[in-house]
């Protein structure tokens, strides 16, 4: 039970990584509140939480609109008491390279992925001090790390995100808060199926999926869990003495 009385927000936890995590952080005792711009789908999933005995709540918005993250946060927090984990795993997949991408998909792709982890923890860092400390996980990718053909402004986002991570970590350390980034390699979600439909051209999106699958060490796309305990990992004690970290979950795709 490493997450007892402890009160985490987890952007995106609807869907995918981000509920898988919201998964484990209820099995090990904490309590949630569940951000994600699907109100229904967060609802939904806060109901069957709940009558399975968790403490967890849905907080609906868009973690790139100022308004909805000060408004989320404050929601978050007068539900759970205070804050000591923030997970900021909300984000989306554009594709395209610098001359196809349509440019309102660029702008969106960056406001969500940086911008929304930006502003979540400008709200929830007071919150986290306040509580005497503790730990924020950022969820960037390998696209931030290596050059996916077709992920211009999603890797252009996560790599801001890793070094944003940095800053962050260096900046709060003194408050006894943590901050860490874990880079997921391909993932079983909602977004890598679209990302697959999306790229595949003349192939099948089974084919590309596949493709993906083959660039890893491992020869498999992870599944949600497998980049949860990660997760949990980095925003536990166990990880005490670690701050400003980059946690690799690829599979070995970069390793080569
Ligand atoms: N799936 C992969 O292969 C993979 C690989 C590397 C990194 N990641 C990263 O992991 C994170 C989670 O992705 P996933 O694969 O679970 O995706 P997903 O699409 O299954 O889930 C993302 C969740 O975020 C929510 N969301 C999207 N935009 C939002 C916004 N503006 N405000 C609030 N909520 C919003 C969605 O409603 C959804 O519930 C993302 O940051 C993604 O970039 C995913």
């Amino acid at each position: 039970m490493r997450f007892l009385n402890k009160r985490a927000l987890v952007t995106g936890g609807a869907s995918g990584i981000g509920r898988a995590v919201v998964e484990r952080f209820i099995a090990e005792g904490a309590a949630v509140a569940i951000a994600d711009l699907e109100g229904e789908a967060a609802r939904t999933f806060t109901d069957a939480l709940r009558a399975r005995g968790a403490r967890v709540v849905a907080v609906v918005g868009d973690v790139s609109r100022i308004e909805d993250a000060e408004r989320m946060v404050a929601e978050a927090v007068a539900f759970l008491g205070g804050l000591d984990i923030l997970i900021n795993n909300a984000g989306i997949e554009t594709v395209g390279s610098v001359t196809t991408a349509r440019d309102d998909e660029w702008e969106r792709q960056i406001a969500v992925n940086l911008h929304g982890v930006y502003r979540m923890s400008r709200f929830a860092i007071p919150e986290l001090i306040r509580a005497g400390g503790g730990a924020i996980v950022n969820v960037a990718s390998i696209g931030g790390l290596v050059a996916v053909r077709e992920f211009s402004a999603y890797g252009a986002s996560k790599a801001a995100v890793i070094q944003l991570t940095r800053s962050m970590a260096a900046d709060y350390a003194e408050y006894g808060i943590r901050v860490n980034c874990v880079c997921p390699g391909p993932v079983d979600t909602p977004l890598l199926e679209r990302a697959c439909r999306r790229v595949c051209g003349e192939r099948s999106p089974h084919e590309v999926r596949q493709m993906y699958a083959d660039l890893t060490l491992l020869k498999r796309i992870a599944q949600p869990e497998e980049i949860a305990r990660c997760i949990a990992f980095l925003a536990s004690d166990e990880a005490s003495y670690v701050t400003g970290a980059v946690l690799v979950a690829d599979g070995g795709f970069t390793a080569q």
